[in-house]
């Protein structure tokens, strides 16, 4: 029988529960970084080993030059393959040919742009290009790192053989606080290990799949490949997700060339009402209008930088056709109208779907840049095929 004591006893359970689940998110590392989700440029999506110092630097002056540093953009970050082997002392030893001046100068004009310098390494004996790891090297490399200048780290999880994601993660965490410069530490275990279970108070950022790919919904994996498989495995993810600690659904593809801007638009709308890091990935240097235009428009960078830290959800789910949905600071909620299938569609969101109790709600259009007007009980408007309708509704 369940009787009124059961009951009790069933209630006072579910609450330690939510108690600590609660109290567990809410414990974000005490370094005071990304409290909105790091914005930058990263190597790897466009360029793979194919990094050197000039590169580095020209992608520098096109962050700047093409808006995108007053857009928010902040951080220059080197992935794979800066790195060939280690000294007799065990430092950790820059590619001479790709990187003559050393990591300090390309630092120093990273930071003399106004802009911020990472770099990437990872947990185990070597990095996935087999490039030396930071495996026992721990607080040696986060001195290094320091000392040049650098501002974000991101580790990943290659060739780490039978080591503790958890452990090794928080060994890094302590390396680089102990290195005493304030350090950007992001998590790339491609969601192996549910980091968003356990790196709340290890890393800003953790990976929670494996590699996007620059495609629709292309490649065999089920959590890797096109963006918009990477989006569904995101949902459900953001009660995990806070100021200062991000699931990061990988880094940008927008400008790789092998999508629409309709569905550019999609990806850029997309992790921004997730509360994505937005690391460009593509070449700052050849960009189209097109491509600017996405990757700086300040009002769909606003939801993503928005300060309550929320990450959207799924509202509606009708086959082709979603809904989702990420209330912001100021008491509105910013909301995508996504089109899946291949022909334009109508969709709509009613208030009651985005817990507004009122009648009317003004709605502008975040990607036309106007106020579209008052809405009763619904808004309702085509959607282009793969493409979405981002909306604010106040
Ligand atoms: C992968 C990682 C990529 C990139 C690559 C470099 O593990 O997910 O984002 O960093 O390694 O080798």
């Amino acid at each position: 029988m369940f009787n009124a004591k059961n009951n009790s006893i069933t209630i006072f359970v579910i609450t330690i529960i939510m108690f600590s689940l609660s109290t567990h998110q809410l414990q974000a590392l005490d370094n005071g970084l990304a409290l909105t989700p790091p914005m930058g440029w990263n190597s790897w999506n466009k360029f793979g080993c194919d990094v050197n110092e000039d590169m580095i630097r020209e992608m520098a002056d096109a962050m700047v030059g093409s808006g995108m540093k007053d857009a928010g953009y902040r951080f220059i970050v080197i992935d794979d393959c800066w790195q060939v082997s280690r000294d007799e002392q065990g430092n950790i030893i820059p590619d001479p040919e790709r990187f003559p001046s050393g990591m300090k100068a390309l630092a120093d004009y990273v930071h003399s742009r106004g802009l911020k310098f990472g770099l990437y390494s990872d947990a185990g004996r070597m990095t996935c290009q087999k490039r030396p790891g930071s495996r026992g090297y721990e607080f040696q490399d986060a001195r290094q790192y320091a000392a040049w200048g650098v501002d974000y780290l991101k580790y990943d999880w290659c060739h780490h053989g039978k080591q503790n994601a958890e452990a090794s993660y928080a060994l890094m965490r302590d390396a680089l606080k102990a290195s005493g410069r304030p350090i950007v530490f992001s998590i790339c275990e491609w969601g192996s290990n549910k980091p968003w279970l356990w790196a709340q108070d290890i890393g800003n950022l953790w990976r929670t799949t494996g590699d996007i790919r620059d495609c629709w919904d292309c490649g065999r994996g089920k959590h890797s490949g096109g963006w918009t498989k990477i989006l569904d495995f995101q949902n459900g993810l953001e009660s995990y997700a806070g100021p200062g600690y991000w699931n990061d659904p990988d880094m940008l593809e927008v400008g790789n060339g092998h999508m629409s801007t309709t569905e550019y638009r999609a990806h850029f709308s997309f992790w921004c009402l997730l509360a994505a890091p937005l690391m460009a990935g593509n070449d700052l240097r050849s960009m189209s209008a097109d491509v600017v235009g996405i990757l700086t428009n300040n009002e769909v960078i606003a939801v993503d930088q928005d300060s309550l830290g929320e990450q959207g959800r799924k509202i509606r789910d009708d086959g082709d056709y979603e809904v989702w949905a990420k209330d912001l600071k100021d008491g509105s909620c910013a909301v995508i109208l996504f089109n899946r299938s291949k022909k334009e569609k109508k969709i709509s969101v009613s208030w009651e779907d985005i817990g507004f109790s009122i009648k009317s709600a003004q709605v502008r259009d975040l990607w036309l840049h106007k106020d579209l007007g008052s809405y009763k009980g619904l808004f309702s408007t085509r959607v282009p095929s793969h493409g979405v309708v981002m909306i604010k509704v106040m």
